[in-house]
């Protein structure tokens, strides 16, 4: 079975992207065949300075790399090494029609928060659509947000299945693990780059404490029970514990006695040690650039022999002429 997923170079990660993606990854690449790849075309449509995309796919690449996607395990490359995605792009746009791109919620919310909508930002799901169709790929594991998009590939896959009169283009299922499909922000909204209200998981200590201290918590006092269903708090740290540990910080919160600032604390004592041997990871890779780069060539020329093969008959579906 084929697992394929995709992240943007577009900022710093969040502990949103970690339990929505990566880590649902990174369980996947111990068992299933893994392709992961830095969506960076799709960050064109964010990302308007040339040098800052540049870096951030680097650091991104790093930062995946560290927190425990394996190379030698999981098929990794940078979306833009495989250019067979933006032929295949072009064709699928035939079968992508106007009125299922004008559904698309992460479209309509970009547009209601203002940003002007370009042909790029509108057709975004066709080229994730390609990014799926061209593997072959079985199951996409995502957060709640992208279930749309994967739903979009799948009508995409079957309009042109239909008009091709086969069945070219393997129909992708998406994979959403209910208790970590929406992460919370400090701001007890989902998190997002776009909301400003991310945990990254490589802030510095200071930074990441003074983050957590932004979490907003309903005022009670320090001796009272303290309700954590739907604490954003409580709900942070349950991603990090087992089920003895959650009960055990349940007990905490009713027995009283203990605030926020000791559930934050808490927290912050999570997040640190979690990603400990991460950032000692990362420190490592970022002294050593060219390991990253060969590779990520390494996964481009994988994932290149594959995309090859399938246009190769989708050219011939379609009625391109094979050279
Ligand atoms: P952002 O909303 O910060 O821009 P992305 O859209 O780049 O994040 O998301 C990358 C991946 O992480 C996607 O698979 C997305 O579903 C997942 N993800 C992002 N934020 C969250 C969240 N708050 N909860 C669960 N999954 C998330
Ligand atoms: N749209 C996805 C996001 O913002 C990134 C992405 C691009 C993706 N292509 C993909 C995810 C293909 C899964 C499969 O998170």
């Amino acid at each position: 079975m084929r697992t394929l997923s995709g992240i943007q170079p577009s900022g710093e990660f969040h502990i949103g992207n970690y339990f929505g993606m990566i880590s649902q990854m990174l369980r996947a690449q111990e068992k299933e065949d893994v392709f992961i790849f830095l969506a960076n075309y799709h960050a064109l449509t964010s990302v308007f300075d040339g040098k800052k995309l540049s870096d951030q796919t680097k650091n991104a690449a790093i930062d995946l790399i560290a927190l425990g996607i394996d190379p030698t395990r999981a098929c990794f490359w940078a979306q833009s090494d495989v250019k067979e995605v933006l032929e295949l792009y072009w064709i699928l746009s035939q079968y992508a029609p106007m009125g299922l791109l004008e559904r698309a919620h992460s479209y309509k919310d970009k547009i209601a928060k203002g940003l002007s909508p370009s042909h790029g930002l509108f057709s975004y799901p066709v080229l994730m659509a390609a990014d799926i169709l061209l593997y072959d790929t079985d199951v996409v594991p995502v957060g709640r947000d992208q279930i749309q998009h994967v739903e979009i590939a799948r009508d995409i896959a079957i309009k042109f299945n239909n008009a091709c009169g086969g069945s070219l283009l393997t129909l992708p299922e998406f994979r959403v693990e209910e208790d970590v499909a929406v992460i919370p922000g400090v701001d007890g909204a989902k998190m997002s780059k776009s909301y400003s209200n991310t945990i990254d998981i490589f802030l510095d200590r200071k930074s990441l404490e003074k983050r957590i201290k932004q979490i907003v918590t309903a005022p009670i006092a320090l001796e009272l029970p303290k309700e954590w269903k739907g604490d954003t708090v409580f709900g942070l740290c349950a991603l990090f514990l087992d089920e003895n540990g959650q009960e055990e910080l349940k007990r905490r919160y009713e027995r009283g006695g203990e605030g926020h600032g000791h559930f934050k604390a808490y927290l912050l004592d999570l997040i640190w040690s979690r990603f400990a041997s991460a950032r000692a990871a990362r420190e490592k890779l970022r002294n050593d650039p060219q390991k990253v780069s060969d590779l990520l060539s390494a996964g481009a020329k994988k994932a290149g022999l594959i995309a090859a093969e399938k246009m190769r008959h989708v050219r011939e579906a379609v009625g391109i002429y094979n050279f």
